[in-house]
């Protein structure tokens, strides 16, 4: 099956080299409307497929949209990302207008097609999506909670010095360095709770490192990430396109679940074929209920700029 990556900057490239090294697609077509950049970015790629062994064809278009027609799902990175110091919700002026015309273009071509949004402020375009796409609500899915949680499960395995296999956590609520909640009551390590490792003062310093992750690169970086975005992506695009049915925190439109609608925001849900199978309620504490709709008054807000 066919895969588009709009925006073939470091996250975007990085989504299409791993979508392609991990060989579930037969295509990834990269977009961008730099002269030439998703062109010269596709072959590079395609010339580690022997050195990597994959047979994805990876091919690029400087935004000839019609190349896109026929994609089981597409990814949305294009816009600009945060520099040091800037949250995800600053970049909204610029890249609301980016996202609208770039999913327009891909509906167009691929009617039936499955949007994965990626970028900033994440949840905001997720929702924007949803209001201009004309798609069903199952077939938009914004990435952020499958980040959050791998910067998560880093985090508790560094604070656990276990090996990152051995744990196991979930990030919900907002992609925003305020607003994301590390369901750290549920977290493991082998199946047994963090709590039984960690101290309080050590699991309040995992949950605020991985609040900041993002913004910790990108200080370090003097721009977003891309390695982990562009992993989070590849692993959702092959729950669809094997229609493995992988339980991933992602940004999702939500009718009265986790008692918020019209919004989207970071909940569990089964990703396969047909995008979002179900989305799934876990017990939360008093605590994480409260940060749940903390966050969802802040998204709210942002959502209001798009007007
Ligand atoms: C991040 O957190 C780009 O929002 C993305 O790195």
């Amino acid at each position: 099956m066919k895969v588009t990556v709009v925006g073939s900057g470091a996250v975007g490239a990085s989504c299409a080299e791993y979508i392609a090294m991990k060989n579930f697609a037969a295509e990834v077509v990269l977009v961008d409307i730099k002269e030439g950049f998703a062109e010269g970015k596709a072959m590079d790629l395609m010339q580690t497929a022997s050195l990597n062994g994959f047979d994805t064809k990876i091919t690029g278009t400087t935004g000839d949209y019609s190349k896109t027609a026929g994609s089981k799902v597409a990814v949305i990175t294009s816009g600009i990302p945060r520099k040091p110091g800037m949250t995800r919700e600053e970049l909204i002026g610029i890249n609301a207008g980016i996202v609208k015309e770039v999913a327009e273009n891909l509906v167009k071509h691929s009617p039936n097609i499955i949007l994965v949004v990626v970028s900033n402020p994440m949840d905001t375009m997720a929702y924007l999506v949803h209001k201009i796409s004309g798609l069903p609500k199952e077939r938009i899915i914004g990435m952020g909670g499958a980040l959050d949680s791998a910067r998560f499960k880093y985090r508790l395995a560094e604070a656990l010095n276990c090996p990152i296999s051995d744990v196991d956590g979930m990030v919900i609520a907002a992609h925003s360095d305020t607003g994301m909640v590390p369901l750290i009551s549920q977290a493991t390590r082998n199946g047994i709770p963090v709590s039984e490792f960690l101290s309080e003062e050590q699991q309040n310093y995992v949950v605020e490192e991985t609040k900041v992750g993002g913004a910790t690169l990108t200080k370090l970086l003097g721009t977003s990430a891309w390695y982990a975005p562009g992993a989070a992506v590849s692993v959702m695009v092959q729950s669809i396109l094997c229609d493995w049915k992988k339980m991933i925190p992602c940004s999702l439109l939500l009718n009265g679940e986790y008692g918020q609608s019209d919004i989207c925001l970071g909940v569990p849900a089964i990703i396969g074929k047909n995008g979002v199978e179900k989305i799934v309620e876990v017990p939360l504490t008093a605590a994480e209920k409260e940060k749940f709709a903390t966050a969802a008054a802040a998204v709210r807000e942002v959502n209001g700029d798009l007007k």
